[in-house]
């Protein structure tokens, strides 16, 4: 059975298969006659969404991707308050009677680390994991991936920075274990105080011989890098004294900072943005981060093949 919890379980044959197909998708859903084929490659499969947190991009997309795919699909209305875990139902229970339902697919977003591998444990059919808690975002990873790989052309020997609240969004660790995997990747981690990259995510890095800095400033980090990644502080998840408002406010990327980055960098985010970009940085060339959202769907699209074993 092929679930999908964690970034790091691809490997880069897979990576290039799965970017492969995606191409390939974004060809064929351009044109009436290449979305009527799509609809053939998954009908009478059902994709199960089950989002516990809120989300626009990853379950919409999912949706979008799977009903491209001729899947039916069929949701949960925001799980934490419309599902049988209000009356006390574990998620394990949950995901055992979702089961017996026959779903190819389950896709859980929830508010738990680790919630992702518990529902594994106890199913019967793949689970995809649509962010845990402060733990990953395996599918952002892989889309974010696939966007540098379209942006710039190349995955090897790139200088990526990362930046924002990097202890609690599960997007920069997922992206983090993902370039691991790819020669002469380098990172520049920038963060608020408080919110640094957790340790876990560094001593992975260092036993991967993946290289790695910290940094504070926003002027030495972003004319080295080939790709900015920046990120949002996540106000819905605690952090005793911090600051949201001035942090968001100290490492906003406006047109100042975009004159630092390199003329061929790209910025992405995984999104949504508050104020940590500016909406008058959107028409640069460089920001990529509505390409990214879109890229997302194809991305999701590939995945769900392969997690039902059609590719
Ligand atoms: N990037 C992302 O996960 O967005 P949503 O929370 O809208 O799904």
């Amino acid at each position: 059975m092929r679930h999908v919890l964690r970034s790091q379980q691809f490997d880069r044959p897979l990576l290039e298969q799965l970017f492969r197909r995606a191409d390939w998708f974004h060809n064929k859903i351009r044109t009436l006659h290449g979305r009527r084929m799509l609809q053939e490659i998954l009908r009478s499969r059902m994709l199960f969404t089950v989002f516990y947190e809120p989300s626009t991009r990853t379950r919409m997309s999912f949706a979008a991707a799977a009903q491209h795919l001729g899947m039916e699909v069929v949701t949960t209305e925001n799980a934490s308050e419309f599902s049988s875990a209000v009356k006390g139902e574990s998620l394990e229970d949950t995901i055992r009677v979702l089961c017996e339902y026959h779903p190819d697919v389950i896709v859980i977003r929830h508010h738990e680390t680790g919630a992702a591998e518990r529902a594994a444990r106890v199913s019967s059919r793949p689970i995809v994991n649509a962010g845990d808690g402060q733990g990953q975002h395996p599918t952002q990873a892989l889309l974010d991936l696939y966007t540098i790989r379209q942006e710039i052309g190349r995955l090897d020997g790139l200088t990526v920075t990362i930046g924002g609240d990097l202890a609690r969004g599960r997007t920069a660790r997922s992206l983090a274990y993902l370039l691991t995997k790819f020669d002469k990747a380098r990172l520049i981690f920038i963060a608020p105080p408080g919110l640094e990259m957790g340790d876990d995510i560094k001593e992975h890095l260092a036993e991967k011989g993946t290289p790695f800095i910290e940094e504070s400033s926003l002027a030495v980090a972003l004319p080295k890098s080939d790709v900015v990644y920046w990120t949002r502080i996540q106000k819905e998840r605690a952090a005793p004294g911090v600051d949201h408002e001035a942090v968001a406010r100290q490492f906003s990327i406006g047109s100042r900072e975009l004159e630092l980055m390199k003329p061929e960098a790209v910025l992405m985010h995984p999104l949504p943005r508050n104020a940590e970009i500016a909406a008058a940085v959107d028409s640069d060339p460089r920001a990529a981060y509505f390409r990214q959202a879109g890229n997302g769907m194809l991305i999701r699209m590939a995945l769900l093949e392969w997690v039902i074993g059609v590719s």
